[in-house]
């Protein structure tokens, strides 16, 4: 039986960022691939590993609010309110970056994204390395992201880097982002923190375009993506159409008949499950993933986003 290595003590897991190598980590939405953000070769590393454009930004994360002058400039109050009401928390603040900050991190541009995660062995991590973790989600750019340790080992082989555990991610779809670098506020992508909950702190936020702005990776239409074609249906087109090697990902429950999986119909424990789901049926080497629709009201706005990347960049 292959041995499954133990997580790594928090002082080695320091030790190998220090030394400017990889860690994986755990955090509440996604695993995330991170390096010392001060230390330009190591993020360097990043790109290299996921096979990602280097013009892409990556989020650092941070221990908290205090952080935030050593890694921004220009800040204003309600990032301080927004920290105060989310963090620790799947939230990402795009502001003004500090001069200090490496290009690498930010691909060139003058704003940098922040934000301090949920899951308490990576903040015991960020504040021992006393610093802050470039990270994007630790997947092969383009593929599905990693919700559990196994999944990181598998998107990497024998590349994988050192794996802090930390079980599986809570959350389980990408943090929400939001630009507050600009007058107004606008949602870049969509996420477990929803519009009606910034709106108090960012009067006229703009809602996410749900697609263009290059200057976010996942805002990509092919994005988080099985090998496995997808399409999307209704209930009864599965019940009745779906084809002898077609698997379906269902609501509540598994039609009769079919091979496959199904999800709780709560967007939130829906979007949990979603991406472990997307692995295992696209390891089932089927001839399509029938994927039942899901309801269109916002609180489905961050699932529905990631469910049209994923059948929009399959196959
Ligand atoms: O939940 C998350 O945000 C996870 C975990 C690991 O924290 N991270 C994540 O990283 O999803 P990544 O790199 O897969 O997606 C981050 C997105 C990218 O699409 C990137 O383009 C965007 O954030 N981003 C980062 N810095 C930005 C900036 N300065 N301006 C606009 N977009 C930015
Ligand atoms: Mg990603």
């Amino acid at each position: 039986m292959p041995t499954v290595p133990a997580t790594p003590s928090i002082s080695d897991a320091v030790a190998e960022l220090r030394s400017g190598r990889l860690l994986a980590i755990p955090t509440e939405t996604v695993y995330g691939l991170a390096a010392d953000a001060r230390n330009a070769q190591a993020v360097q590393r990043i790109f290299l590993l996921k096979g990602r454009p280097n013009d892409h930004p990556l989020i650092v994360h941070i221990a908290g609010a205090a952080q935030l002058p050593e890694w921004a400039i220009d800040i204003p109050d309600a990032a301080y309110r927004l920290a105060a009401a989310f963090w620790p928390g799947p939230l990402t603040l795009i502001l003004n970056k500090h001069p200090d900050v490496p290009d690498a991190v930010t691909g060139g541009q003058d704003t940098v994204g922040l934000r301090c995660p949920d899951n308490a062995l990576t903040l015991q991590l960020l504040r021992e390395f006393n610093g802050g973790l470039a990270a994007p989600s630790a997947n092969r750019f383009g593929r599905i992201s990693p919700t559990t340790a196994e999944h990181v080992r598998a998107e990497f082989g024998d590349g994988a880097p050192m794996i802090q555990d930390g079980g599986a991610c809570k959350v389980g779809i990408e943090s929400t982002i939001v630009d507050i670098s600009c007058d107004p506020a606008r949602i870049l992508r969509e996420g477990h923190i929803r519009r009606d909950q910034l709106l108090p702190f960012l009067p006229g936020l703009l809602a996410g375009t749900g697609a263009e702005s290059p200057r976010v990776s996942g805002s990509l239409q092919a994005h988080y993506a099985p090998q496995t074609p997808m399409r999307l249906c209704s209930r009864n087109e599965i019940e009745t159409d779906a084809e002898t090697d077609a698997v379906v990902l269902a609501l509540d429950s598994l039609p009769h008949g079919c091979l496959g999986l199904a999800l709780p119909s709560r967007a939130n424990e829906y979007a949990q499950g979603l991406y472990a789901a997307l692995r295992t049926l696209d390891a089932m080497a089927a001839g399509c993933i029938w994927l039942e629709r899901t309801p269109e009201n916002p609180d489905w706005l961050a699932v529905n986003d990631r469910i049209r990347r994923a059948v929009a960049g399959s196959g």
